[in-house]
C-alpha cells in the first residue's frame, strides 16, 4: 500500500491562474494537482489534494490526516500569517509537515514574513512558483522512506 500524503491549500488558491498572475503565475490549481499526482506516482506515494477557503475545513482535513496520512504538505495561504488554530491542528499530527508558498513571502509585505505554520513545519519552500509543490513531494518521499512502516 502506498503511503498517503495530504496536500492542503488555503484561501483564494482556487483562483490560481486568474489571481495576480504576476505573483502566482498562470497555472491553475488543477494543473498543480495534476503535477502532484504525477510526482506522487513516480515516488510511490498516494495523495489527497484539497483546497478550501474555510479555516475549519483545513483543520478538519488535518484531523483526518492523523488517521489516514503519513505526511502533510500545506500551503495555508493567508492563514499562514493568522491561524494559531491551524498550527495547533498540525501540532496534533505526528508525521512530517512541509510548508509551501508559491511566492517568496520574504520579498513581500512585512505581515507575510511571519508564519505560525513554520513553528511546526519540518521544511519550508517559498518563491519556487508552483514547482514548490513537486519539490515538497520529492522531499516528503525521502522523509517517509527514512521512517519505518
Ligand atoms: C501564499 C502567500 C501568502 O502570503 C498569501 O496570502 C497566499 C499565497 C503563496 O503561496 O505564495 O494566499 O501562501
Amino acid at each position: 500500500m502506498p503511503k498517503t500524503v495530504f496536500v492542503l491549500n488555503g484561501p483564494n488558491l482556487n483562483l490560481l491562474g486568474k489571481r495576480q498572475p504576476e505573483i502566482y503565475g498562470h497555472e491553475t490549481l488543477a494543473d498543480v494537482e495534476a503535477q502532484c499526482l504525477a510526482t506522487a506516482k513516480v515516488n510511490g506515494l498516494a495523495i489527497r489534494f484539497h483546497q478550501s477557503n474555510a479555516e475549519f475545513q483545513i483543520i478538519d482535513w488535518i484531523h483526518e490526516a492523523r488517521e489516514t496520512a503519513a505526511g502533510i504538505i500545506i500551503n495555508p495561504a493567508a492563514f499562514t500569517h493568522t491561524s494559531v488554530a491551524i498550527l495547533d491542528a498540525l501540532n496534533a499530527f505526528e508525521g512530517p509537515v512541509l510548508e509551501v508558498h508559491i511566492s517568496n513571502v520574504h520579498k513581500r509585505e512585512a505581515f507575510r514574513h511571519h508564519s505560525y505554520v513554520s513553528l511546526r513545519a519540518d521544511g519550508v519552500i517559498a518563491g519556487f512558483g508552483v514547482q514548490g509543490y513537486t519539490l515538497a513531494l520529492q522531499r516528503m518521499a525521502d522523509l517517509l522512506a527514512a521512517t519505518q512502516g
